[in-house]
């Protein structure tokens, strides 16, 4: 079951933790940056909403470092691939954080953003993470 209440994501231990508690904590904070993104939406604050839109792709950046080492040391052979996934994603929310501090309609673009991020994030940690999970698993088994 997905956990979306109210366009909010809701942390949910069983379905979203990969079994690493480093990474979930991290995981975690990208859900609150997701949400407090989200909870803003409408907020004609642009500075602050421009402050956690560049706070949430730098977390992402050192999210991605610590994972892909993580990764790296357990041997999982997706790690390529993995990283792929992570250098689109950057590469995408640096694009909504460029759009959204110029002028514009900054309210689509959060808009746009928002969507984006729900969506990638739960199938990324529910497909792609998980999937290291899996072999670190069946590696200690
Ligand atoms: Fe947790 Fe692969 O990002």
């Amino acid at each position: 079951m997905i956990t979306i209440i109210k366009d909010r994501i809701e942390w949910d231990h069983s379905l979203f933790s990969v079994g690493i508690e480093k990474i979930d904590d991290q995981h975690k904070v990208l859900v609150q940056l997701i949400n407090s993104i989200q909870l803003k939406k409408n907020s004609k604050d642009k500075d602050f909403i421009e402050k956690i839109v560049n706070t949430l792709v730098v977390y992402v950046e050192k999210h991605f470092h610590d994972e892909e080492q993580i990764m790296q040391n357990m041997g999982f052979p997706g790690l390529g691939k993995h990283k792929e996934k992570h250098g689109k994603f950057d590469q995408i929310a640096r694009e909504f954080a460029q759009k959204f501090s110029q002028p514009g309609d900054q309210a689509v673009v959060l808009e746009q953003l928002v969507a984006y991020l729900k969506k990638w994030l739960i199938s990324h940690i529910l497909v792609e993470d998980k999937a290291y999970k899996d072999y670190l698993f069946r590696k200690l088994d």
